[in-house]
């Protein structure tokens, strides 16, 4: 059986070539082991009597028409009865150019050449690929950054050539490495996501030129240093809000999770809408990440701590006619981050930006610019920020002042001042006339305390008139602690209510004080 495969194969291998002058030339290919049938003459059924094989010059074996017979079980090379030459067992070595001298009947001659390779192989491809995970498919996958070495090894009589291949998502069969010998090695330092694909080991026998390849898919997977991202977006129904946790630039897909419980869900961007009722402030929302390159316990993560918004900024401002005001108002506690806006009026009417309206945002300030302000512009404003959780306002009252009523109250000052100063003078030439028996005798004692009272006197004034002319500002408040109390507590540029005013101020300052915060609108 094995020999009829191996004749089989001598004849699918041997080719013939150009005959001439009684002369043939034919190549064989034979594999270690194989029967090799080396043919003489072989345009006629006649039987030479006389054949002789030489083998690279050097006669190696005779064989007589006829009279040589098969060959002797002991030996390896034998001429048949038709002049051909019979080699069992072919070894490496055997390969080489054989020459056939065959005597014909009528003394004709007739030479031969058969040149005869010995190949085998490629046999046994095998390749390794590390630091690599092999996937339950066979695929390979290692993390991008890694150090990867490729080889590959492989057997050919005599010789070979291996070659390392690439086809990518990008590359449709680079040859990457190539060399003779045994093994080839390469390697790929930080492996890129590029570098993701098949990688083959071709073998290919130099002289049989028959070829043998080894093909290993290699995934390179990545996750980003950075956690996923947890959001919050609105939705149209107000009565819900939506978390979305997000993981990009992760291969391959993350699993995500909302919570501590239940299933990954294999995707980069999860969503998960909650009703409002269900959130209070303090309550911690997270997303686990998961993923192949991380160990089990360490699960990326994102989370939040749901926190009211807390829209902070100064409660009055005030403004001269035609000039631009700006309302700053900042909201840095929120979280979610809350939708902030400004609004004007009781009825808390929008305000839509153009030419009269600013609107500007630096970081978590958002700045409501008033252009051209005018007595119209004067009143209450609203910051007002809303998040998930709640709504809260912070209100800012605007005063606006004529340019004329600021002059006419320096004008009321003035005249204010001269008549007091007038007023002390009286009261001095007074004094130094009631006194003038003692201005001689008993010197200024008793003139200086008198003058001291009066003094004082004009200081005190002196501290009114500045608490009319320049309002003193509460601290800092918020929508929380924010009062329309404290709105109405601006004193009018008119004298005549100053002193009223002033004493309810009074009043009304100690209210705040006392009095528990209380939030104006209510949500
Ligand atoms: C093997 O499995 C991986 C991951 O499931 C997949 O990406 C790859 O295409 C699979 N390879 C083959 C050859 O099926
Ligand atoms: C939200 O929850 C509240 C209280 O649990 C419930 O009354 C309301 O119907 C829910 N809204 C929706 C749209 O499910
Ligand atoms: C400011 O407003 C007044 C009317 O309120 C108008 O007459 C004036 O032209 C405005 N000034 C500018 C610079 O727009």
């Amino acid at each position: 059986m094995r020999i009829v495969a191996a004749l089989l194969h001598l004849c699918l291998c041997a080719t013939a070539a150009v005959s001439t002058d009684g002369s043939t030339e034919t190549t064989l290919k034979a594999a270690p082991g194989d029967i090799a049938l080396l043919p003489c003459y072989t345009a006629g059924n006649v039987t030479p009597s006389l054949t002789t094989w030489m083998k690279n010059e050097r006669e190696v074996v005779v064989g007589g028409g006829g009279r040589g017979g098969p060959a002797p079980a002991e030996r390896r090379l034998a001429v048949l009865h038709d002049g051909s030459l019979n080699i069992r067992g072919v070894m490496p070595g055997d390969e080489g150019s054989y020459l056939c001298n065959a005597t014909l009947p009528g003394n004709h001659t007739f030479q031969a050449r058969v040149l005869l390779q010995v190949t085998s192989g490629p046999e046994s491809v095998s390749t390794s690929i590390t630091s690599t995970t092999t996937l339950s498919n066979g695929t390979l996958y290692t993390k991008k950054g890694s150090l990867v070495s490729f080889n590959c090894s492989a057997s050919s009589y005599p010789s070979q050539r291996l070659t390392w291949a690439f086809r990518g998502a990008s590359s449709s069969n680079d040859s990457l490495v190539s060399a003779s010998g045994s093994w080839l090695d390469f390697r790929i330092e930080n492996v890129q996501p590029g570098d993701q694909g098949v990688y083959s080991c071709r073998a290919e026998n130099t002289v049989s030129h028959e070829t043998a390849n080894k093909s290993t898919e290699l995934l390179v997977y990545y996750v980003p240093d950075r956690h996923p991202d947890c959001m919050w977006a609105p939705v149209s129904d107000s009565t819900h809000v939506q978390f979305t946790c997000t993981w990009h630039g992760v291969y391959p897909m993350p699993g995500l999770r909302w919570g501590d419980h239940g299933l990954f869900q294999v995707t980069d961007s999860l969503s998960m809408t909650l009703n409002r009722s269900l959130l209070s402030d303090g309550q911690t929302v997270k997303c686990m990440a998961q993923h192949q390159l991380l160990d089990p316990g360490k699960e990326k993560s994102c989370s939040f701590t749901l926190k009211p918004p807390f829209p902070e900024g100064e409660p009055l401002t005030a403004a001269l006619v035609a000039t631009d005001v700006t309302l700053s108002c900042t909201e840095a506690a929120s979280t979610p981050p809350a939708n902030t806006t400004w609004r004007k009026g009781l009825q808390q009417d929008a305000i839509v930006p153009g030419s009269k309206y600013i609107l500007s945002v630096e970081g978590p300030v958002l700045k409501l610019t008033i252009v051209n302000v005018s007595k119209d512009d004067e009143g209450v404003y609203f910051c007002r920020s809303e998040n998930p959780l709640a709504v809260s306002e912070l209100e800012v009252y605007l005063t606006v002042k004529t340019a004329a009523s600021s002059a006419y109250t320096g004008a009321i000052i003035g005249i204010f001042i001269a008549a007091l100063i007038v007023g002390s003078a009286v009261i001095v030439a007074k004094t130094i006339y009631s006194n003038r028996h003692r201005i001689c005798l008993g010197g200024f004692g008793q003139l200086e305390d008198d003058r001291g009272d009066v003094l004082s006197l004009v200081e005190s004034d002196d501290e009114q008139i500045f608490q009319d002319a320049v309002p003193q500002l509460p601290p800092i408040t918020n929508g929380h602690h924010t009062t329309l109390v404290q709105i109405h507590r601006i004193p009018s540029s008119d004298h005549e209510e100053a002193e009223t005013a002033d004493s309810s101020a009074q009043q009304q300052e100690d209210t705040v004080q006392t009095d528990e915060p209380e939030d104006l609108v209510s949500f």
